[in-house]
């Protein structure tokens, strides 16, 4: 990220209208580089997250001795050094703004005989990391840490670790990935209990590697086992989608700007993934799918939109890990919705880039918008389809370095009476960096 902050003005003089595409996902592009790494052999990925997220995995596995690069084509070419086979770094592995990132190669590393220190930006030295130090100790993995579990920190691995049964006490994809990925090298069945569905591209993806990995459901719960020690076979070619996570932002942009009709294509659509578009239909969005089809063991679809009239939903907290990361740009649409919407079971949502509860409520209220704030959730009274006005002509809204709070305000302009002005748009390359230029061909203005 370069030193100075970099603002710019979102607004919007009419309809959205055209096709836009979105980066690949950026779940699926940290496991299809990370089982890259540990299968020996060349193995290819096309559509690859390329950001600033993705980079510091790429950095970090190849600083564990995995050889990554691009060929003529654009595709990333991995050379693995097999399950049990990471060198140990010789620098600290910096995770930039990554908790993902972070979390997976704690994992990874826990079942290696490696010692690693994980640093990462303000945001992410914030950000709890308790929840995957507790089930990779138990497997025998030791850490360094402060007593409040936050980076920096040193994973101290151990060979062999031992396998443990494991109920999530969060609903987190990225916690289940750690011991997953830890499991690989252990010898025995590991075994993870979801009480709550979260995404699953861990789950698919190495199944797809060739390792043994099944998937029950007993009363509601899942239950993830993985046989280590596991050996995993190089992928001629792994397709990674587009983000619905990124698609949400053009999506709910169409939905709320009048006029507008566009197409988002080659989307993710994996069910553990739409939330956001199933309460987006229930609030009345014109949100259909065409072209559906199988992309590298995911299901993928063109994704049309259209603007149309929102109402204010209750949204079951069920719903929340399905969407997990949708709720800024979902609070974006409330409050262009006739009526209330009420989120509660969001307490996760304070442990995020940022604390997105208490920032979206701020930037809200910044632009007029009657919020009420909760321990675990906001309640949103919506414009009706009104534009947003605030107390100044173009307000300023404070991003706090999280790119999807940062992109949910600059959608916020496109509906608002003079635009959002965003104080530092550079956190969007974490994720999102053509987003920009994606708004622009959509016809939004970008100052
Ligand atoms: C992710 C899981 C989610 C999500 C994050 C990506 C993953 O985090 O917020 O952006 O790739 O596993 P949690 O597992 O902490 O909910």
């Amino acid at each position: 990220m370069s030193d100075a902050p970099i603002s710019r003005t979102f607004s919007s003089q009419g309809p959205l209208r055209g096709y836009a595409r979105v980066p690949g996902d950026k779940s699926i592009s940290h496991r299809a580089l990370i089982l890259s790494a540990l299968a020996v052999g060349e193995s290819r990925i096309e559509g690859l997250l390329e950001s600033e997220d993705i980079i510091a995995t790429v950095a970090a596995l190849w600083s564990m001795g995995a050889q990554i690069g691009q060929d003529a084509n654009g595709n990333w070419v991995v050379n693995g050094v097999g399950v049990g086979g990471l060198l140990q770094p010789e620098t600290a592995l910096d995770m930039g703004n990554s908790g993902t990132s972070a979390r997976l190669l704690m994992g990874l590393v826990a079942s290696h005989a490696v010692t690693a220190t994980f640093i990462g930006d303000p945001s992410l030295s914030k950000r709890p990391m308790g929840r995957v130090i507790d089930p990779l100790s138990r497997m025998g993995a030791d850490f360094s840490v402060t007593p409040e579990n936050r980076m920096p920190l040193m994973v101290h691995g151990r060979v062999p670790t031992v396998p443990i049964e494991y109920r999530l006490p969060v609903a987190s994809a990225q916690v289940k990935s750690a011991i997953m990925l830890a499991a690989l090298n252990t010898p025995g069945i590991t075994r993870v209990i979801e009480p709550e569905r979260t995404r699953d591209h861990s789950e698919r993806m190495l199944g797809g590697f060739g390792a043994e990995v099944s998937v029950e459901e007993v009363d509601g719960e899942r239950i993830i086992s993985v046989t280590g020690e596991a050996e995993l076979k190089p992928q001629p070619m792994t397709s990674v989608p587009g983000d619905p996570s990124s698609a949400a932002f053009p999506m709910v942009a169409a939905s709320i700007v009048p006029g507008s009709a566009i197409w988002v294509r080659h989307v993710g659509i994996n069910e553990t993934r739409i939330g956001l578009i199933e309460v987006l239909r229930e609030m009345g969005a014109d949100i259909a799918y065409a072209n559906e089809r199988d992309v590298g063991g995911e299901p993928v679809a063109d994704i049309e939109v259209r603007h149309s009239a929102l109402k204010g939903v209750e949204v079951p907290p069920d719903i929340a890990p399905r969407m997990i990361d949708e709720f800024p740009i979902l609070f974006v649409a409330a409050a262009m919705a006739e009526g209330k919407t009420v989120c509660t079971g969001l307490g996760e949502l304070r442990h995020k880039e940022s604390d997105r509860l208490a920032i979206m409520a701020r930037g809200l209220k910044q632009l007029g918008v009657p919020v009420e704030e909760t321990e675990d959730g906001l309640a949103i009274t919506g414009s009706g389809g009104e534009k947003l006005r605030g107390d100044y002509a173009t307000p300023t809204i404070s991003a706090e370095l999280d790119h999807r709070i940062a992109m949910s305000f600059a959608v916020a302009g496109l509906a608002a009476e003079h635009g959002v002005k965003i104080d530092d748009i550079r956190p969007i390359a974490t994720s999102f960096p053509s987003f920009p230029p994606m708004l622009e061909d959509l016809g939004a203005t970008v100052a």
